[in-house]
């Protein structure tokens, strides 16, 4: 397994907090120990929402150093790449399904000194993001159809990311340049009950939106969380 040395990341999606009061959710997911915050950027065209712009990222950014993982779910990003990478994102996501010249576009993200990271929707196969492994940070594999929070995880994708595991394992074998080590995201009905799967498939960077904000207690929902993955790879949390 090719994640099997990596730590285990918990990233935790803002877009179904209380908005209102986000200063308030940062400190939570912050006292909670997350590993990153999530910020979904929807333009109401690549998928059908309409969520927040850089401006909202620029302000988290004034509000905490936590590391900020943008997901740009829109149309063309190459055109509002700037704009993110001044407003303060620690790591930029692209849609594969929306980048033509992909070398190019995560090229731009890290010389810009960013981490570059792709995300495939569920009916996007693997094989789309094969030959740029060595210019990726990160892989995101959708586990629900990008849009919206709360939907439920599809069980097609374990197979999906056992897939993606097995590409970058090919990489780092027959590659020119191997890059060390790329991180498989999941983004899509991620909780307790649908993390032993993914986990055990190889994906080390767990987004969770939903599953944190309904808790009663999110603290103690995240440390529940751990204490599962530690049960199932012992020393990765
Ligand atoms: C969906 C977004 C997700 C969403 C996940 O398009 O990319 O990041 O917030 O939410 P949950 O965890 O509720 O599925
Ligand atoms: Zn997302």
């Amino acid at each position: 397994m090719n994640e099997k040395n990596s730590k285990i990341l918990i990233s935790a999606s803002i877009l179904n907090s209380d908005l209102l009061d986000l200063g308030r959710e940062i400190k939570i997911l912050e006292e909670a120990g997350v590993d990153m915050l999530h910020i979904d950027v929807m333009d109401g065209n690549f998928v059908p929402n309409i969520s927040f712009g850089s401006a909202l990222v620029d302000s988290i950014r004034q509000k905490t150093d936590l590391f900020l993982d943008v997901h740009l779910m829109i149309k063309k990003p190459d055109r509002l790449l700037d704009n993110f990478i001044k407003s303060g994102a620690d790591l930029i996501n692209v849609h594969v399904e929306e980048c033509p010249h992909l070398d190019r576009t995560l090229d731009h993200i890290r010389q810009a000194g960013k981490k570059a990271a792709v995300a495939l929707n569920p009916s996007t196969p693997v094989n789309m993001i094969e030959n740029v492994l060595g210019r990726t940070d990160m892989v995101l594999i959708m586990t629900v159809n990008p849009g919206f929070g709360g939907q439920k995880f599809i069980y097609d994708m374990v197979y999906k990311i056992k897939k993606l595991n097995k590409s970058i394992e090919d990489h780092k074998k027959h590659s020119s340049s191997p890059k060390k080590h790329i991180d498989i995201q999941v983004d899509g009905g991620i909780k307790m009950e649908t993390i032993p799967p993914v986990i055990s498939a190889g994906a080390n960077v767990l987004v969770m939106g939903t599953a944190i904000f309904k808790a009663e207690d999110p603290v103690e929902y995240i440390n529940n969380i751990r204490k599962k993955v530690s049960e199932i790879l012992p020393g990765l949390v």
